[in-house]
């Protein structure tokens, strides 16, 4: 337990320091008590219209990331009504609209400036589903480090990012911003971006403030339809949906983001549960929250009152900053006079994001964000491209290799085919609001650019995105252009079968459009369209060698693809560099290492499915079919198409038997598993070993594995290292019964292996 929020306020608005003064002991004020001071003082001058100003969080409009675009902004900041701004860009934009906040307002408060830096910024990195993908921890922080130095140098300091929720249906779209299904692999990746966005020193211009999102639970929308209800025992909350915010926290993020969704009935946005008492009594949590887009007014439409209701509500259960909604704005003050809110409460939230705006250093230098010259130098350089390069090509995941097809030789005649082998726009993936998609090559200018006059790359678009012309524009929005062929579909098929007859081997670049993912992109079906699956079949009839190069933003089932095509290699979205890395898997100059960060189902109809799950009592022996009375499906097996954690490589690995140190595992003590991994094959190769444990007497039903450890490895052909991994308590505590966080003695299966589900166990004893 932490000390209570109301303490918090006793210190942060001064009172403590103005003790010490009057008793004429004016000691040397630490940072903490320097920026308390500051904001007491500073506080001490605002009216309360000034200080819900300060709660007000408007659009600059200038990308579109929700129905509603904030009005008279400019007035509005004169007047101090305004506290932040988002969707602005350019550090010639950033700084006007600074100036007229720090020259024409009462008080020259500086506004703080956020921006969806989700995967990158005009350098697109791999969407976030990807980058989890590589398990590359190191890798993803400094993706990170480099989306906040390019972004604060176009003029931003917070990110509504790092997007942790766990997501476990792939029908919801947005299982593409965030790390998969894993509440472990999610909690080591939230960590890493919070580090790589807020740097250790956030006052320094090229670090920038995270927004953990969206708390909570908005991944388990019901249905997997974008902005449902949750529901959700706590047991389920607290070990396996929670974790990643709170891992986030713990790595310092300044600021977190209600979600859209209710859970247990009460909007996030106003749950005083979610926002006072697990997120500062229980979490400790001392930044500030911020609802979602429109957050607010929404809560009129989930049948909560009027806007002056839920504007108090939400102030009430401990949300500080509103928006776009204008709720705070335009009725705080009225329920301030009669009563339904306090002012303390208002103190509050302002104090929380004055602070904000402190740590960042803008009270020193308001323009520290607003230099032309990083903005010339700082953004889309080469080295940044490069790692965006290499980034991209450690997510890709090799989903099946038959007959070694891959890798390509640069050598004949390639045909690439399908709505997604030359459209540029497309590449970097949903919310990449900043990419420069001109500059982002197509997948064939980047097989040719690679490929050099060693081998000749034709193009034929194959098929449409989709049949129906309406769901392709609605797969492309925001400029992700796909060129329609309004020929009839036999047609546009046989021009590419003709192509590809012509060729040694065919690459075909199909599945989703870029914005069928991501927000408010929900599907029922998510088999790749129809249309592309007849192309598909028409050019495996060519008997030609075919590779399947899958862009999506979610897993999709695609069982006929796997049983019918010798090689998958899924490459998500990868980026701006994403032509340049795939070329660099197909031809082998990279070695594919990705494994998934989320279950791939053999049909929609197993959804949620996730390796993680609980055994039931009548489970279903491991590779079993059908039996009655069992908990299976008359139809299809339980298995799921592609398990977490899979993903092949140009080599092989063969594990070792595993090794512990002991059988017997006390509190205080570790205990070692360990196991040689070789490299088997031809070419050096990246292995990512897991480990997973299972408790096998708990005091409440457990998952049947939980990934507790993971490791990659570089091995040369022929190279054997050893992998060991360190067993302590900590990694057999989860929340019991009473949400007691604890670790129970008994018997613990581990199991290591390539992947969640080709493991090898072992047994030992936990005991106090
Ligand atoms: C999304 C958030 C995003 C916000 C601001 C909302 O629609 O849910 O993830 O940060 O818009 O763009």
């Amino acid at each position: 337990m932490c000390i209570k929020r109301a303490i918090t306020i006793l210190c942060s608005t001064g009172l403590l320091a103005s003790t010490v003064y009057a008793q004429g002991k004016k000691p040397a004020l630490n940072g903490q008590a320097k920026m308390n001071a500051f904001i007491s003082q500073l506080m001490a001058k605002m009216s309360v219209d000034e200080k819900i100003g300060q709660l007000n969080l408007v659009t600059g409009g200038e990308a579109t990331t929700g129905a509603v675009v904030s009005t008279n902004v400019e007035a509005k900041i004169k007047k101090g009504q305004i506290g932040g701004i988002f969707s602005l860009t350019t550090p010639a934009k950033i700084r006007r609209t600074q100036e007229i906040a720090v020259n024409s307002s009462r008080l020259h408060i500086p506004l703080i400036f956020g921006q969806d830096v989700v995967h990158g910024y005009k350098t697109a990195f791999p969407i976030p589903l990807a980058l989890a993908a590589s398990w590359d921890l190191p890798l993803i922080k400094h993706t990170a480090r480099v989306a906040a130095t390019e972004a604060s140098a176009d003029g931003i300091n917070w990110t509504f990012s790092p997007m942790v929720d766990i997501a476990r249906d792939p029908r919801w779209g947005r299982v593409a911003e965030g790390s998969g299904e894993d509440p472990y692999l999610g909690s080591e990746i939230a960590k890493v971006m919070v580090q790589g966005y807020q740097g250790d020193d956030l006052s320094k211009n090229n670090t920038i403030m995270a927004c953990v999102k969206h708390f909570a639970l908005y991944g388990a929308a019901e249905a997997g339809r974008d902005y449902n209800t949750t529901d959700m025992s706590l047991n389920r909350m607290y070990n396996e949906y929670l974790p990643p915010y709170k891992a986030a926290l713990t790595a310092g993020a300044g600021s977190i983001m209600a979600s859209f969704n209710d859970i247990n009935g009460i909007p996030a946005t106003a749950n005083k549960w979610l926002l006072t008492d697990l997120l500062r009594k229980e979490w400790c949590f001392k930044g500030f929250v911020v609802s979602d887009y429109t957050g607010v007014t929404e809560m009129i439409e989930h049948g909560l009152g009027d806007l002056q209701q839920v504007s108090g509500r939400a102030l009430n259960a401990g949300l500080d900053m509103d928006m776009v909604s204008d709720g705070f704005l335009t009725t705080l003050k009225k329920s301030l006079a009669e009563g339904k809110v306090s002012i303390a409460s208002i103190n509050t939230a302002c104090r929380l994001i004055l602070e904000a705006k402190y740590k960042l250093g803008l009270f020193d230098d308001p323009y520290r964000y607003c230099s032309e010259d990083r903005a010339k130098t700082e953004i889309f350089t080469p080295d940044h491209l490069t790692l965006a390069r290499q980034a991209a090509a450690q997510t890709f995941v090799l989903l099946k290799n038959q007959n070694h097809t891959l890798p390509l030789k640069k050598a004949g005649t390639i045909a690439v085919v399908g709505p997604l082998g030359n459209t540029r726009t497309n590449m970097p993936g949903t919310w990449a609001v900043n990419a420069d998609l001109a500059n982002t090559p197509s997948l064939v200018e980047g097989l040719k650019a690679v490929a050099g006059d060693k081998a000749t790359i034709t193009y034929s678009l194959g098929s449409n995105l989709m049949a129906d012309e309406t769901q392709q524009t609605n797969g492309t929005m925001f400029g992700r252009e796909i060129k329609r062929d309004t020929q009839t579909e036999q047609e546009v098929i046989a021009d590419a079968v003709r192509d590809a007859n012509k060729a040694d081997v065919i690459v075909a670049a199909l599945g989703e459009g870029s914005e069928m993912s991501g927000e408010s992109s929900s599907r029922t079906n998510i088999e790749i369209p129809a249309v592309q699956q007849r192309l598909l079949a028409a050019l495996l009839k060519t008997g030609k060698p075919v590779v399947l190069v899958l862009f999506t933003g979610r897993p999709l089932a695609i069982k006929w693809e796997s049983d019918n095509v010798p090689a998958i290699l899924n490459v998500w979205f990868g980026g701006t560099q994403a032509a340049y890395a795939i070329a660099d898997v197909l031809f082998g100059e990279v070695n594919p290492s990705g494994k998934l960060p989320i279950t791939f189902p053999q049909n929609v109809g197993q959804v949620p499915i996730y390796y993680s799950h609980k055994n039931t009592g009548r489970p279903l022996p491991d590779g079993g079919w059908f039996t009655k009375f069992r908990s299976n499906y008359l139809d299809v097996s339980n298995d799921p198409l592609y398990p977490f954690g899979y993903g092949l490589s140009y080599t092989n690995f063969s594990y070792g038997a595993i090794k512990l140190s002991g059988t017997k595992l006390k509190r205080g003590q570790g205990l070692n598993a360990s196991v040689t991994v070789t490299n088997t094959g031809k070419v050096a190769g990246k292995e990512i070993v897991q480990l997973y444990l299972r408790d096998l007497e708990a005091s409440i039903t457990r998952p049947v594995k939980e990934l507790k450890g993971f490791k990659k490895i570089s091995l040369e052909p022929g190279e054997s290292k050893e992998v060991i991994f360190t067993l302590t308590e900590n990694e057999l505590m989860f929340y019991n019964a009473n949400l007691k966080y604890i670790a129970e003695p008994g018997d613990f299966n581990v199991f290591i292996g390539p992947n969640s589900r080709d493991v090898q166990t072992c047994k030992f004893n936990f005991s106090k």
